[in-house]
C-alpha cells in the first residue's frame, strides 16, 4: 500500500490528485476513460466490458451514465432511456438487456436460457432514479433534459412500485431479493449461509462463458454458479411470478441492505425529479417513502453492537453476521441514524477505507478474505464512488477526498479494471470496464 502512494509523482507521497504534476495525469486519464467508454458503446448502450459482459446490465448503465453525462449527455440519456425500453409491464427493470447482435453462445446464461425474448428476468439494484436526476442536470439542452425527466418519471414510478409492491416477502418494508445477482454483488459471502441449502446444477450441464474471459481465481466458483444456475431457472420456471417463487425448498429470498438502501435514495431523487416535473404532491411522497425504507432498514437489518448492517435471509429470519461492503451502501442517505457507527465500522480494521485502496467488497480480517475473487475482498470502483458519497453525506470531506485519489490512482495503474486489490492495487476481472472508467471522468469532473 505505501509502495503505491510512495511511487505517485515526482515521489511525493500524501494524496495523489494534490501531488505536482497531477494536472498532466488527469488529462491522460481523462482520454483514457473516453476510450473506454467509445470502445464498449454500442450504439444505444454500453457494454460493461467486450469480452465478459457483451450486452446491456441495469446497474452497470446508471453507472456508466453518471460518467457519460460528462462526455456525451445525450448519449447518457439514450443509455438509459434504451434499458427503460426494456421494461417490463409489471414494471420491473430487467438486469440485462441482449444484445440481438452478440452471438448467444458469446455470454451464459444467455437469451436462449431465459425464455423472455429479450431480456433475463431478475433485477438489479434501482440507482436509476439517481442516474436520470443527474443525467437530466447535466444536461446543456433544456427542452432534451425536460422531455427526458418527464419520459422517465413514470418509468422510475412503476419500477420502484414493482419492487414494493411484490418484492416484500419479509413483511417488514424492505425489498428482498431472489438471486444473487441481483444484489450485483454475486459471490458475496453474505449469500454463502442463505445460498447453503441451494442444490447446485452439475457444472456439466452448463458451459461457463465468463471462465473464457476471466480468470477462474478471480470469478465465483462452479458450486457458486451451480446454485446461480438453479435459482435462475427456478424462477424462470415459475413464470418470473414473485407470489410463485418459494419461500422454502430451494429459493433464495434476502433482504439485502443495499439494494434497499440504493431503493431509499432512489426516491429521494423521485422526490427532486417529482418537485422539477411541478408535483410537489408527488414529491412528499417519495421523501416520506425514502424515510420509511430508512426506519425498516435500521429496524431490521442494523447490529447496533457490530455498528454494521447485516442482509437478513426471510426464510430464517436471521441475519448473515458478514461484514460485507452491502452493509456500507447505506451511507448515502443523509437521515441515517446510525451514520456515526457506521462511519467507525467503515474506517476500522474491517474496511480500512482511508487506509486501503478504496473500499474492500469483504471484511479484511476475515479468514475467508480473498483479494482477487470477484466480491470477496477486491474493491470495486461503484462501491467506493456510493461510499465516498456517503462520506460527504456525513461531513467527512478529507476522508472523502482521500477515496477519491485513491480510486484514481486505482483506475489509473490498472487499466480502469473491473476491480482491484485493495492492499496492492493489482487489478483483476476484466480490463477496461465500463463503469470504472465512467465513474472515473464522474470523480475527474468534481472540483479538488
Ligand atoms: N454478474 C453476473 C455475471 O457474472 C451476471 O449478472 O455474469
Amino acid at each position: 500500500m505505501e509502495t503505491l502512494r510512495a511511487s505517485t509523482l515526482n515521489g511525493t507521497t500524501g494524496s495523489w490528485t494534490t501531488t505536482p504534476g497531477f494536472t498532466e495525469v488527469e488529462s491522460g486519464l481523462r482520454a483514457a476513460a473516453t476510450r473506454v467508454l467509445d470502445e464498449n458503446w454500442l450504439g444505444s448502450s454500453t457494454v460493461p466490458s467486450r469480452g465478459l459482459y457483451p450486452h446491456q446490465w441495469s446497474w452497470d448503465s446508471a453507472f456508466i451514465s453518471f460518467g457519460l453525462r460528462h462526455h456525451a449527455p445525450e448519449r447518457a440519456r439514450l443509455e438509459l432511456l434504451t434499458l427503460f425500453s426494456a421494461q417490463w409491464p409489471d414494471g420491473r427493470v430487467p438486469h440485462i438487456v441482449f444484445n440481438p447482435d452478440t452471438p448467444d453462445e458469446a455470454y451464459f446464461p444467455g437469451p436462449g436460457f431465459w425464455h423472455t425474448g429479450a431480456t433475463s428476468g431478475l433485477v438489479q439494484p434501482p440507482i436509476h432514479a439517481r442516474a436520470v436526476w443527474e443525467v437530466h442536470q447535466a444536461a446543456e439542452d433544456q427542452s432534451s433534459a425536460a422531455e427526458f425527466l418527464a419520459t422517465l418519471y413514470p418509468k422510475l414510478v412503476a419500477w420502484h412500485a414493482y419492487l414494493l409492491g411484490n418484492r416484500d416477502f419479509g413483511g417488514r418494508g424492505l425489498v428482498s431479493i431472489v438471486h444473487p445477482w441481483e444484489s450485483g454483488m454475486d459471490n458475496s459471502p453474505a449469500w454463502d449461509g442463505p445460498l447453503a441449502h441451494v442444490r447446485p446444477v452439475d457444472p456439466a450441464q452448463f458451459i461457463r462463458r465468463d471462465l473464457e474471459h476471466g480468470d477462474a481465481a478471480d470469478r465465483p466458483s462452479d458450486v457458486d454458479y451451480g446454485r446461480y444456475v438453479r435459482l435462475a431457472a427456478g424462477y424462470r420456471d415459475v413464470g418470473y411470478r414473485d407470489e410463485r417463487w418459494p419461500l422454502f425448498g430451494d429459493g433464495f429470498t434476502v433482504e439485502d441492505p443495499a439494494f434497499n438502501a440504493l431503493l431509499a435514495d432512489a426516491e429521494l431523487a423521485l422526490g427532486r425529479i417529482a418537485g422539477a416535473l411541478g408535483l410537489p404532491g408527488a414529491a412528499a411522497g417519495h421523501r416520506e417513502t425514502a424515510a420509511r425504507l430508512t426506519q425498516a432498514l435500521v429496524e431490521t437489518l442494523w447490529d447496533d453492537e457490530a455498528g454494521f448492517f447485516f442482509a437478513r435471509d426471510v426464510r430464517t429470519g436471521e441475519r448473515a453476521r458478514e461484514y460485507t461492503c452491502g452493509g456500507l451502501i447505506p451511507l448515502v442517505l443523509p437521515g441515517l441514524p446510525v451514520a456515526p457507527a457506521l462511519l467507525a465500522t467503515a474506517t476500522g480494521p474491517r474496511f480500512g477505507v482511508g487506509r486501503v485502496l478504496g473500499a474492500p467488497s469483504y471484511d479484511l480480517t476475515a479468514p475467508g478474505f480473498d483479494a482477487a475473487r470477484y466480491w470477496r475482498g477486491p474493491s470495486w470502483f461503484n462501491v467506493g464512488w456510493l461510499v465516498r458519497l456517503g462520506l460527504l453525506a456525513h461531513g467527512e470531506r478529507a476522508l472523502a477526498e482521500r477515496l477519491r485519489s485513491d480510486l484514481l490512482e486505482a483506475a489509473w495503474r490498472a487499466d480502469f479494471a473491473e476491480y482491484t486489490d485493495p492492499l496492492t492495487g493489482e487489478g483483476h476481472g476484466s480490463r477496461s470496464f465500463g463503469w470504472t472508467a465512467a465513474l472515473t471522468l464522474d470523480l475527474l469532473a468534481e472540483s479538488r
